[in-house]
């Protein structure tokens, strides 16, 4: 995921409600957070790419795209762009025709932290098989799983299939680096000659304050002997 190199200003974009799939008819908002009032949401869904997010009347000071009724073709990827270009992470949302969502981060996860998946329809978590990839990962009675430190490996396609067979659509579950490791020398490298310097400087410190103190030694003896 990068993002463009003019953007002075990053925007978050937030998703009311907070969630990565929903249900047909449900409605949603879209807001982009940032210093700048110029934002506009943009997506890619299976008919356009680069369309601006269409928003319904009403509450377009908070939000930059409400969509009242969501249809399948609304799944898709949602960002925030401004003048410079592309300025906030990526989500993406799909939109379930059956009666089944699982529920995903919509954010890439930090490695490490715990991830809580769930199996639901409109008003309950439901018993079901989740799917990674396409394979079964794990089943589960009350309808959620929980990864407890996640990692690299468990990035993927998650998709949940209740009972009778009726399944979710699929989310993709992006897990991020702890920390950026930049490309610089490893730190023993820059610590040893650095440390070499340091040392040499010490002693030649030390033994410069040696000296001196052997000097003003050796003159305040001969100036004790001259008084
Ligand atoms: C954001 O806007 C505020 C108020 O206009 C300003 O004080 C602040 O410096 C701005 N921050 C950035 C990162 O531009
Ligand atoms: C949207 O689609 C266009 C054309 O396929 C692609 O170049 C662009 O990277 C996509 N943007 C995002 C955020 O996925
Ligand atoms: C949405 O949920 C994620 C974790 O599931 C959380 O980190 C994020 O802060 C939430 N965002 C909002 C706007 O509530
Ligand atoms: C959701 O599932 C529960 C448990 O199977 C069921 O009782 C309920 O009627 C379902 N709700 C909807 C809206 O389908
Ligand atoms: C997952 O299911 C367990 C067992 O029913 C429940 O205690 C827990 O609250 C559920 N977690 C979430 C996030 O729904």
């Amino acid at each position: 995921m990068q993002l463009t190199a003019l953007c002075t200003v990053l925007a978050t974009l937030r998703v009311l409600p907070n969630r990565s799939q929903f249900f047909q008819y449900e409605s949603v908002s879209f807001r982009c957070e940032g210093n700048s009032s110029e934002w506009k949401v943009k997506r890619n869904t299976s008919r356009n790419t680069n369309e601006e997010c269409p928003h319904d009347s009403g509450r377009q000071n908070l939000y930059h795209c409400v969509i009242g009724d969501l249809y399948s073709f609304d799944s898709g990827v949602y960002w925030c762009e401004s003048a410079a270009g592309r300025c906030s992470d990526s989500v993406s949302i799909a939109v379930s025709a059956g009666s089944v969502i699982l529920e995903s981060p919509l954010l890439p996860v930090m490695e490490g932290e715990p991830v809580t998946l769930i199996c639901r329809n409109q008003t309950s978590a439901l018993s079901a098989d989740f799917y990674k990839d396409g394979r079964l990962t794990r089943s589960s009675s009350s309808g959620n799983i929980t990864i407890h430190r996640v990692s690299k490996s468990d990035e993927g396609l998650y998709k949940c299939i209740i009972s009778d067979g009726e399944q979710s659509p699929e989310s993709w579950l992006a897990v991020r680096a702890e920390r950026q490791e930049s490309p610089a020398p490893p730190p023993v490298l820059v610590v040893l000659p650095v440390c070499g310097v340091c040392l040499a400087l010490g002693s030649l410190m030390l033994l410069g304050l040696w000296r001196n103190r052997k000097d003003a030694d050796t003159a305040s003896t001969y100036s004790t002997v001259r008084t």
